[in-house]
């Protein structure tokens, strides 16, 4: 097996691949899947990811010639984040995803390695809890099923634009010890027209928090987000949830966060699966609010 970077020519193999081995591995486990539609809306991830970190998807290659695996990993001033992780279901339980991470680990650089892994795939959580990765935040993955309703509106949030990106990193770098720009940069010019975004500000017009939005076919998601407060981002949560979108967006809340999650609970949010932030390397431990997603897994 060979590991080594995608050729531009293959992006719509990793696409095929990253549906075809999450949507086995869910209908096996858990008796459903993930994409719903074809193979086709994941081809947002090679998009997405090309266009922020080129260059930075491997791929495992047997002998044969098949692509087996495949990894994206996201390098940034502060750390490196991976994500989405594959190996064909042929071929599990085989090592493909651990060669993957060893590459991707000896690229770090020495900075640390972050990801999103769910708590329901014991493949992926033992996966990178043997690399010596260690859980930092437990979060549960939710979903409004019916809407938001009349829940009130903040009039303290508002759209994102170009000029509070400047704020908008410093409280990412303050909060939660890492640092993104060109994430935050993509979501607000949204060239690719999926993209939303939210701030909270104060009266003084100061920025309390972000979260961004995404809604394709492929993935229909809020965040990622950060706020000081519990009562911010719930704020945040409610006019993203509000916008017009394809599917009941799914989004990712810090379980600690007692207050927020019974506020989403009596909005009437549901629980649809849980994930554990881990981290491998020292990092600082979130304050505020943190809100992880699956595009771009970039935190
Ligand atoms: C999760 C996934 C990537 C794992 O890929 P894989 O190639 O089968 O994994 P590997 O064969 O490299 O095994 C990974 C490690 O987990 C270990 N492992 C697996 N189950 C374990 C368990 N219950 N307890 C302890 N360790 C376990 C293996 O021993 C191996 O560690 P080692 O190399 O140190 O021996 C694969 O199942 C997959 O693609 N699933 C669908 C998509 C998905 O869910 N991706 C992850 C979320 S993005």
């Amino acid at each position: 097996m060979t590991i080594r970077p995608m050729r531009v020519d293959e992006r719509d193999a990793v696409a095929r691949l990253i549906h075809r081995s999450t949507n086995a591995w869910y209908q096996d486990r858990l008796g459903h899947e993930i994409f719903a539609s074809g193979w086709e809306a994941c081809r947002v991830f090679p998009e997405v990811y090309e266009a922020l970190d080129p260059g930075c998807c491997l791929v495992a290659e047997t002998g044969a010639g098949e692509l087996v695996g495949s990894c994206f990993y996201h390098p940034r001033p502060t750390h490196v984040s991976l994500g989405i992780m594959n190996a064909a279901p042929e071929a599990a339980g085989q090592g493909v995803a651990r060669r993957l991470l060893d590459e991707i680990l000896s690229r770090a650089d020495g900075l640390p390695v972050r990801l999103v892994s769910s708590a329901m795939n014991l493949d992926s959580f033992s996966l990178y809890t043997r690399a010596g990765f260690a859980p930092y935040e437990l979060f549960q993955d939710m979903v409004f099923p019916n809407g938001v309703g009349t829940a009130a509106v903040d009039p303290e949030v508002r759209d994102a634009r170009a000029g509070d990106v400047d704020a908008i990193v410093a409280l990412e770098e303050r909060l939660l010890g890492i640092s993104r720009r060109k994430d935050i940069e993509m979501f607000i010019r949204n060239e690719a027209g999926i993209w939303s975004s939210s701030v909270k500000v104060d009266a003084a017009g100061r920025v309390l928090g972000f979260l961004a939005a995404i809604d394709h076919p492929g993935a229909a998601m809020l965040g990622p987000g950060v706020a000081v407060d519990e009562g911010a981002m719930r704020s945040l949560i409610l006019a993203e949830a509000r916008r017009e979108r394809r599917a009941p967006p799914v989004f990712l809340v810090p379980s600690r966060c007692r207050d927020l999650v019974a506020g989403l609970y009596r909005l009437g949010a549901r629980n649809c699966e849980l994930h554990v932030g881990q981290a491998l390397g020292e990092i600082k431990a979130p304050e505020g609010v943190m809100m992880p997603t699956f595009l771009p897994e970039t935190a």
